[in-house]
């Protein structure tokens, strides 16, 4: 595949002379005449490198430059400067901007030619892109794979297990209805049987509702986090306020499962960690994000590479809210009680829905 080079030049007599430089190396050319015409190109194009100038009317090439590099898409792409201004400020502007390198109008032929050739063969953009988008479709891949095979343990455990469970629960309290009453000890021992078995099915039901809350699919993610909450307040004792925003839509179901285990994980670490008396859960929208915050008023934490390297848990939300496109905040400080919060975009949803 040949390498593209995007050519941004708003003069069209320097513009054909990088073309007749370059025309015979086996590049595919693009042109842009104004930076705003280059934004839109390189989205498009997605180049291999850009050639840019920097003096142009409108958008300047430092303006262009930054700008590319606050697109997630193309933040790595090479950019080499072509600049008449040979002075340290420019050069300082430009390296500030996110540019590669840089060349001095009127262009050096061999330099040039030089250059090109050589970050079009290093090509660690590229290399790079793809090892990134690799990661992240295989982190995606991780992600759904955990949550299928969580749904049928779910399923599994509740179907199959339960009902073995429930069946065999029933034919032990008909056992112990026929027992004549002198079986003293047989009746004892049946009744703790049937408490134990009882506690069983109990434990097992939490442990389901743990790995896959049927209800997310049923009921939907508000209905689902208020149980959440009401069940941890009384397990542990520990009040939680949660509010909804009323304007809520239903979410896709990788927003639910991401916000729901975030609250899981949260919820379990201010149990876990904080000490503290009280928790306050929010979930709100606006017109750009979706946000779950959770604040207790707990001992806090430093937040360095120590602390969230004892486990796993903030980790994994970090990396499944980006497979999302989302963000993980931290607020906290020791003494200070921890503001968790999940930032999600809320482009996926129908804009008749906000
Ligand atoms: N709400 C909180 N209050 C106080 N400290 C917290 C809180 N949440 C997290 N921490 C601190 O951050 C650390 C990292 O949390 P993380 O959830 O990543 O790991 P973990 O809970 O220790 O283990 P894991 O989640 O893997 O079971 C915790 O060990 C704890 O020191
Ligand atoms: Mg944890």
């Amino acid at each position: 595949m040949k390498s593209k080079v995007l050519i941004v030049d708003d003069e069209p007599t320097a513009m054909s002379t990088l073309e007749a430089i370059l025309a015979g190396d086996g590049y595919q050319l693009d042109y842009a005449e104004s930076g705003s015409i280059a934004l839109g190109k390189a989205e498009q194009l997605q180049p291999d490198l850009i050639l840019l100038d920097v003096m142009m009317p409108g958008m300047n090439g430092f303006e262009v430059c930054r700008r590319l590099r606050a697109t997630p898409k193309l933040a790595e792409v090479p950019i080499i400067i072509l600049t008449a201004l040979d002075d340290r400020s420019s050069r300082l502007q430009g390296i500030e901007a996110g540019a590669d390198d840089f060349l001095i109008k009127p262009v050096d032929r061999q330099e040039l030619r030089l250059r090109v050739r050589t970050i079009l063969r290093l090509d660690r953009y590229r290399t790079l892109s793809i090892q990134r988008e690799n990661l992240r479709k295989m982190a995606e891949h991780v992600v759904n794979a955990q949550e299928q095979e969580r749904k049928r343990l779910s399923r599994e455990l509740h179907d199959d297990l339960g009902q073995a469970l429930i069946a065999h629960m029933l034919r032990l309290q008909n056992l112990r209805a026929e027992i004549p009453a002198a079986s003293e000890n047989i009746i004892k021992e049946l009744e703790s049987l049937i408490a134990d078995t009882s506690q069983t099915i109990n434990k097992m039901r939490l442990l389901a509702q743990d790995m896959r809350p049927t209800m997310l699919d049923t009921l939907g993610l508000k209905t689902t986090l208020q149980d959440h909450c009401r069940e941890y307040s009384i397990r542990t004792g520990l009040p939680v306020t949660l509010e909804i925003d009323e304007k809520l839509p239903e979410l896709p179901d990788i927003y639910s499962i991401t916000l729901y285990r975030f609250l899981q994980e949260t919820l379990t670490n201010v149990l876990k960690h904080s000490k503290a008396k009280h928790v306050w859960v929010e979930l709100t929208l606006d017109e750009l994000e979706i946000a779950m915050t959770v604040q207790d008023n707990g001992k806090g934490f430093m937040m360095d590479e120590k602390t969230t390297s004892k486990g796993i848990g903030l980790t994994g939300l970090r990396e499944r809210l980006l497979l999302v496109g989302g963000k993980l905040i931290v607020t906290t400080a020791p003494g200070k009680g921890t503001i968790i919060s999940a930032r999600l975009p809320n482009e996926m949803l129908p804009k008749e829905q906000l």
